[in-house]
Formats: C-alpha cells, structure tokens, sequence
C-alpha cells in the first residue's frame, strides 16, 4: 500500500473503531487530515465539539487560531498533515486518559511511517510527551529537538493560548520563529524545502507597456 492508501485505511479502521471507551459518545471520528507526502506533520490532542460534528481536524476556533498562526510563518494549512493523538472527542473535551493515548498511539504510528515526515510539531502537552518523555511544555515550548531521523518542535497547544492570555505572546513568538527552525531541520536532513506551488506568470501591465 502507498501512503495514501495506508492513511485511508486508517481513517477507515477509526470510523469504527471500538478500542476504547471513547467510541460511545463519538458522533465523527477525527482520522487527521493533509497530504500523504506533508514534510511537516502537526499533531494535537484530540477532537473537540465542532471536530466531532465535522470529522475534521482544527475546525474551531483554535483550528482558527492554528491557521492564523501558520500563516504568520508562512505555511498554509493544505501544505501541512494535521491530527492529534486520539481520534475521539473526549466527553466535555476532558484530557485523554493514559489507556485511550496508549491505545489509540497505533493508529498515531501508522500515520507517521505512511506519511514519513522530516518535522513533527506537537500542538501541547499530550503530544510533546510522546516525543519527548517526561519534558515539561512550559520549559521546552518553541524548541526543537532530533529524535530518531526527524525533527520535533514543541508548541503550546493554540486553545491553551487563547484560554490563557498570558500563553498567547510565547505561541505568537514560536510560531514567529518557525521559518528559521524548519530551514535549520532542513539542513540537518540535508533537505530543501519542497517546491512551492508554480507562481502565475505576471500578466503585462498596460500601464508599463504605454510608457513604451
Ligand atoms: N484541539 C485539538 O487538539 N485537536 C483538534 O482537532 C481540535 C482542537
């Protein structure tokens, strides 16, 4: 199977999906979504209400924030995979528990090796600490660090920001000094950042042309 085909079979195995408790309150579940080859995955906690409702990723007002953010580094949402590390709404938007994180962390593993990354950025706490065991966000938010052959940046996760005013200058901040970190991961894979989208020839200015 190509990686296209292992992220729908994914998506198809937790449309279903009866792992964990999780499953009895789901209206949709939340697979992730993005392009199969992303070189960036973001990876955040799980659904919330309006994820639920929709099946997609970060549709919220903190997927507004997110998107606003990757913007200010100069990324757009399509150009980047984005999913969370259980695919469930937890009830009332509660944390995960460790059994449903450690049961859904399959689903989570199969994405990754499909879609193979250069740089995962973990969107909070439950995300960094599959990385980056035993670390504390509020030390290692906006760092980055090598694990295994790819790159991992800690962020705050962006709801945490926009519930706390007092995180949104440091997200502002990290997120402000993306471009520099993703061209430093780059370098360290000894990879260039993928092609951009072909830019449309500028048409001729009528203005310009009369001059002559
Ligand atoms: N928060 C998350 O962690 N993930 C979502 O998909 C939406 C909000």
């Amino acid at each position: 199977m190509n990686a296209e085909e292992i992220l729908a079979q994914v998506a198809k195995e937790v449309a279903v999906c009866e792992r964990c408790a999780l499953y009895h309150s789901r209206k949709k579940s939340v697979p992730g979504e993005g392009p199969a080859n992303a070189e960036i995955m973001l990876i955040g906690e799980g659904p919330g209400f309006y994820e639920n409702e929709q099946g997609r990723p970060f549709v919220g007002a903190s997927g507004q924030f997110l998107t606003d953010l990757l913007a200010q580094a100069g990324l757009k949402r399509s150009d980047v995979w984005i999913g969370n590390v259980v695919k469930c709404r937890p009830p009332g938007n509660r944390d995960p528990l460790p059994e449903e994180l450690a049961t859904c962390d399959e689903y989570l593993e199969r994405q990754i090796k499909a879609i193979n990354p250069s740089i995962i950025i973990t969107l909070g706490r439950y995300s960094m600490g599959k990385f980056m065991p035993g670390a504390k966000i509020s030390s290692v938010h906006g760092q980055m660090r090598k694990v295994g052959d790819r790159y991992v940046i800690a962020m705050f996760h962006p709801a945490a920001a926009l519930h706390q005013a007092s995180l949104k200058p440091s997200i502002l901040a990290d997120f402000a000094k993306l471009p520099e970190l993703l061209e430093q991961a780059r370098k360290g894979l000894g990879r260039s950042a993928p092609d951009a989208a072909p830019k449309e020839k500028p048409k001729d200015d009528p203005k310009q042309l009369s001059l002559f």
